[in-house]
């Protein structure tokens, strides 16, 4: 067999054959083909440890490639080219073994697995049996590709081995190579887990922080504002936007008010729809990640924008806007983690706008309900049509002098709407009855705030309005009906429709009288506060009267209008 080349001959004259080590210009320059720091230094450790356990030095092939990527300084070496197949095949068997074997002379190739995607092949030559000066060693020599003169040279100044030795060293050496290299993937894959459960902590710790904040009250922007100022404090970007679609298809341009930034950079409102047109991001696409791959080069129209991320804010089809981070803070590109964290949130907001948008409908519902059953009322009573409206509205204007919150304004908003609502259970020749009521006729008027309590009480939309309702006829010291409360066990909303009530009652006309004159109304309210009316109520009203006044006269005019 011809397994060494003439061309890669090693001059042996000028080697050391003995066991210390001794340099070899010519081969040192193969140690530059080995690839990168971190895998010289892996061959470096595994050239140690082959010494330590055979004593000698080893050369290392690419197990990928063949190629000779370390030339041992006291060991031939042999022919690159025969060798490159003959280590290929070691590896492929997965085992040590020899690659010749002649003249008390072998060379042992051992497969050496530094992870799960390279190796290397090892190879040293080892002697057999005593080789004295009278040997022949020309099988041998011809293996090396020397002469016979130097092979014996060599040979005679090495270890006899047994070959059966040398195969379970290079076996426990295997063993031993692979089992590090398994305890290093095994870090590896903690540490990687490690990160992503890091990772995902934080993505949760986000996520709780604002669902914890998540209101159907809070506006988009208040949301949008506080997601954004979090997610700055998770995921390394300039600039953070959230940009709300319109509602409504006759507005399609999104509005710089539906914008809200956070961050160190800038991005402007028009900026990320330009961008989100030239990527040709649709309502239903996925998470978008552009890098330098993207972002740089000609084509590139954003010159402020080096890597941005933008995802959708939606729930099931529908998309209610966009997020993006913008700039890696540290000039590195976005991965798979920061498109994590702003999907989760861009989902979460999504979520939100979905829930807000199905509020305002229902609310939408509710209103519409409730301006069917005033119109129902004022249709049964006509003497009386648009008293629930101005009711509600003064009633309004006096929650708001006592500075309710907007949700009480609210409710005494629909309240005032709904207060009368039992009279639609009311005989209709009582209710357009022109004379004066019998006193069996007005017992059987004082139902109504128990029939409106009734009507409304499955409505489960309209749950905050049935004190108003029932205890609208209620009287600070105990004589009103229908259950006689006093003081402040009358709910304060009732309270506050009393007055507002009894004031509209007075101030209107009627069949069988004209409504009564504004000095003699509020001469009436003050003698009545803290005996008929609520005290800090009447107070409220006078400090508001002026404006009371003026939805008297029905100046006024919107029927129902959200107050909050
Ligand atoms: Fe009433």
């Amino acid at each position: 067999m011809a397994y060494v080349s003439e061309a890669a001959r090693i001059p042996w004259a000028a080697l050391d054959f003995k066991k210390t080590t001794k340099a070899n210009p010519l081969l040192s320059s193969t140690e530059s083909t080995a690839a990168g720091i971190s895998t010289q230094s892996e061959h470096g450790d595994l050239l140690r440890d082959l010494a330590h356990y055979f004593a000698v030095e080893f050369s290392l092939w690419d197990g990928t490639t063949g190629d000779l990527i370390h030339g041992s300084k006291c060991q031939p070496v042999g022919d690159q080219l025969a060798m490159a197949n003959l280590v290929l095949a070691i590896r492929d068997r997965r085992e040590a073994g020899f690659i010749f074997d002649g003249d008390g002379v072998l060379s042992l190739a051992v497969p050496v697995l530094s992870d799960a995607a390279t190796s290397t092949v090892a190879t040293a030559w080892f002697v057999t049996r005593a080789i004295d000066a009278n040997d022949s060693l020309n099988d041998a020599a011809t293996l090396l590709s020397i002469s016979a003169d130097d092979t014996l040279l060599w040979a005679r100044g090495q270890e006899v081995w047994s070959p059966k030795a040398l195969l379970r060293l290079a076996e426990a050496v295997c063993g031993k190579r692979t089992a590090e290299a398994t305890a290093r993937q095994h870090a590896c894959d903690v540490e990687a887990v490690s990160e992503s459960l890091a990772s995902t902590f934080e993505e949760i710790s986000l996520l709780h922080a604002v669902t914890r904040n998540l209101r159907i009250s809070s506006t988009e922007g208040e949301i949008a504002q506080m997601a954004t100022e979090w997610l700055s404090e998770c995921v390394p970007a300039e600039a953070f936007a959230v940009q709300y679609l319109p509602t409504t298809d006759d507005d399609s341009d999104p509005k710089s008010s539906d914008f809200f930034t956070a961050g160190d950079g800038q991005i402007e409102c028009h900026e990320l729809s330009q961008l989100i047109e030239f990527l040709e991001l649709k309502r239903d696409s996925e998470p978008y990640i552009a890098n330098a791959n993207v972002t740089v080069g000609d084509d590139w129209p954003f010159p402020r924008i080096r890597q941005v991320i933008i995802v959708p804010l939606s729930e099931g089809n529908n998309v209610f806007g966009w997020l993006a981070a913008v700039n890696h803070r540290d000039g590195l590109e976005f991965g798979t983690v920061e498109a994590k964290f702003l999907n989760s949130l861009g989902a979460l907001l999504g979520i939100h706008s979905s829930n807000r948008q199905l509020y305002r409908e229902q609310a939408d519902f509710v209103s519409n309900v409730v301006l069917a059953l005033v119109s129902a009322i004022d249709a049964k009573d006509p003497y009386t049509s648009g008293h629930s409206d101005r009711v509600s509205r003064i009633a309004v204007r006096i929650a708001l002098e006592m500075r309710c919150t907007p949700k009480v304004v609210n409710t005494i908003h629909m309240a005032g709407l709904l207060h009368d609502i039992g009279k639609i259970g009311i005989d209709d020749h009582i209710l357009r009855k022109s004379g004066r009521l019998s006193e069996e006729e007005f017992d059987h008027v004082k139902k109504h705030p128990e029939m409106g309590f009734r009507i409304l009480a499955e409505l489960k939309p309209l749950a905050d309005v049935l004190p108003a309702v029932l205890h609208h006829h209620e009287q600070w010291n105990g004589g009103g009906y229908p259950h006689g409360l006093n003081e402040e066990e009358i709910p304060l909303l009732a309270r506050i429709m009393a007055v507002a009530d009894s004031f509209d009652a007075m101030t209107s006309d009627r069949p069988y009288r004209l409504g009564m004159c504004d000095e003699k109304v509020d001469r009436i309210l003050r003698e009545g506060a803290g005996d008929q009316w609520d005290p800090e109520v009447v107070t409220a009203f006078f400090k508001a009267r002026d404006d009371i006044g003026a939805i008297a006269r029905r100046e006024h005019t919107k029927l129902v209008e959200h107050w909050v």
